[in-house]
């Protein structure tokens, strides 16, 4: 779609109210996005945007609520981001679902997709030499030091999906707790206009926090799936009874986690929740998150817990 058909249904009055999925629509381009987003505020209105890369769920569904709650006009980008992926096969893998994504986006609220090609975001192409966005701590650590690159490319990508959209409040979920430190640090760093705001992880029933990666979890594999919620609650217990020192509280959840076979653990850990570096003590005046990172069979799956929350 060209930018001036899609900047249209965007101003009318009836988007406010979240719309048939027919009617929401679906910018291609990175100007078109731009204009779309500029001709909201210009009518006064303050817009929510809502990153993704599709296969969308209800964890996505949350931000998009939320991020209709929040603001008048929700516009949510979804983007299989190939320089966030170590690996062609995974690449390939990533479920592409853009038909139901935008029954989910207008159920939730949301009244703009804005769903680029490769090229469109790319123009040199990924094998040109290309100015990449990089923090060299928060991208080093936990999740970056079993995906090197990954968090280059979030980074990188991000920035270009908040320069589009402008003045804008920026919605992501707590589930990728690093991704959202790194985030708002590069946001903060390079003045980007967003303001940044973190989200509730959403969860089933046995505590396994939703994500497309789920779905490749054998029978299985999925029932032995919410230990990473049980180690970071066990390991969360222990310091709401005063526990101080991280090596008991990173411990107990090494240990909750080899109690079942299916998992092997990467790493169990108590940072501080800002910059993610490891905490010296869990009676630190600083904030505090619980991180785990385990494989089940094929898949690796990430959570964490803020220890004085439970949540
Ligand atoms: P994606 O994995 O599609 O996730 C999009 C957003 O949904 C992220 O902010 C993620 O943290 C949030 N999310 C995923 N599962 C969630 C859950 N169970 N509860 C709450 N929020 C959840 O993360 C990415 O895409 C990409 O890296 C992106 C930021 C779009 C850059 O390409």
């Amino acid at each position: 779609m060209t930018s001036a058909l899609a900047v249209a249904p965007v101003d009318g009055p009836t988007l406010l109210q979240p719309a048939p999925a027919a009617a929401v629509p679906v910018v291609e381009t990175v100007d078109g996005y731009a204009r779309a987003l500029d001709a909201v505020r210009r009518s006064g209105r303050t817009v929510g945007v809502v990153p993704t890369m599709g296969a969308l769920h209800d964890g996505h569904r949350s931000l998009i609520r939320r991020a209709a709650d929040e603001c008048d006009v929700v516009a949510v980008s979804i983007f299989v981001n190939p320089t966030q992926f170590g690996d062609r096969a995974d690449l390939a893998a990533y479920p592409r679902t853009l038909g139901s994504d935008l029954e989910v986006v207008a159920s939730a609220g949301g009244q703009l997709v804005f769903a680029p090609t490769v090229a469109e975001m790319y123009p040199d192409g990924l094998g040109s030499v290309m100015t990449k966005v990089s923090h060299p701590t928060l991208a080093a650590r936990w999740e970056g030091a079993s995906r090197p690159g990954h968090f280059d490319g979030v980074a990188t990508v991000v920035t270009k999906l908040l320069s589009a959209a402008g003045r804008c409040r920026a919605y992501f979920g707590e589930k990728d707790f690093q991704q959202l430190a790194l985030v708002r640090r590069v946001a903060g760093d390079l003045s980007l206009p967003a303001e940044v705001v973190g989200c509730d992880t959403v969860r089933d029933g046995d505590g396994l926090a939703l994500s497309s990666r789920n779905s490749r979890l054998s029978p299985a594999q999925r029932r032995a799936a919410p230990v990473l919620f049980r180690a970071l609650r066990s390991g969360s217990s222990l310091v709401a009874r005063g526990e101080e020192s991280p090596a008991a509280v990173r411990s107990v959840m090494e240990q909750v986690v080899a109690g079942e076979p299916a998992a092997d653990l990467d790493y169990a850990a108590v940072v501080h929740a800002d910059d993610l570096e490891p905490a010296g003590s869990c009676a630190s005046e600083r904030p505090l998150r619980l991180l785990i990172a385990a494989a089940v069979g094929p898949v690796r799956l990430i959570d964490n817990l803020d220890p004085c929350r439970g949540h």
